[in-house]
């Protein structure tokens, strides 16, 4: 059997496992969905959100694009966080970034990639907010790497930048925002314990989007 007609195969086995414990368990999920996470990681096969977190479908909104990146033009990203939060009302948002991630590996480098130029610029973005840090980082592996979770913390930042997060935040205390990073190379996912509460009261100054949003 090749690699597609595996595909179906697989299906067929996973319903009939899903329904030898719960005979309804599609049914179920067709009257809806009420998840408390929106997931915003990397497109790359080898992160697979709902495996590495082990949770089962219903419990994660995700969206995924090259190195997870939240661009405040970006359509379909801002329809995503607007969606989650107004209208699911998930209590948390991940940023899940990765080690070994081909798209920040590629905003480090000096090459023209054309399409991918506009859309990797938001991670050369990154590292010039970063420069001291990131140069003064000798090794290389160890600059790109710390470049990955430098990415995570900005696009938090980007997704705290959104109307709906601030307000929703400040009238009902969620969504929280949360960066990680996964280590491909270990399994291992890592919580790089950003202070949600912290970060917003520090880009407030500039970004605030609301009325009445300074919270003691
Ligand atoms: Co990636």
């Amino acid at each position: 059997m090749d690699k597609y007609q595996q595909i179906f195969e697989n299906n067929r086995r996973w319903v009939e496992e899903k329904t030898a414990t719960d005979k309804e368990f599609f049914e179920h999920l067709a009257t809806g969905q009420e998840p408390e996470f929106l997931y915003i990681g990397c497109s790359d096969s080898r992160v697979t959100a709902e495996e590495l977190m082990g949770v089962e479908p219903g419990d994660v909104f995700v969206h995924r694009n090259i190195a997870n990146v939240i661009s405040n033009t970006d359509l379909n990203a801002m329809s995503v966080i607007e969606y989650a939060v107004f209208h699911l009302k998930v209590k948390h948002i991940v940023v899940c970034g990765h080690y070994f991630c081909g798209g920040v590996k590629a905003a480090m480098q000096s090459v023209d990639l054309g399409i991918l130029n506009p859309w990797l610029r938001n991670i050369r973005d990154v590292y010039r907010l970063h420069k001291a840090e990131l140069n003064a980082i000798e090794d290389e592996d160890l600059r790109y790497k710390r470049l990955v979770e430098l990415n995570v913390e900005e696009q938090c930042i980007n997704v705290t930048k959104t109307a709906v997060v601030q307000k929703m935040y400040l009238a009902t205390g969620y969504p929280i925002v949360h960066g990680w990073v996964f280590d491909v190379q270990t399994g291992k996912l890592i919580d790089l314990n950003i202070d949600f509460d912290e970060k917003l009261h520090d880009i407030q100054e500039i970004y605030n989007l609301g009325t009445n949003l300074t919270k003691e």
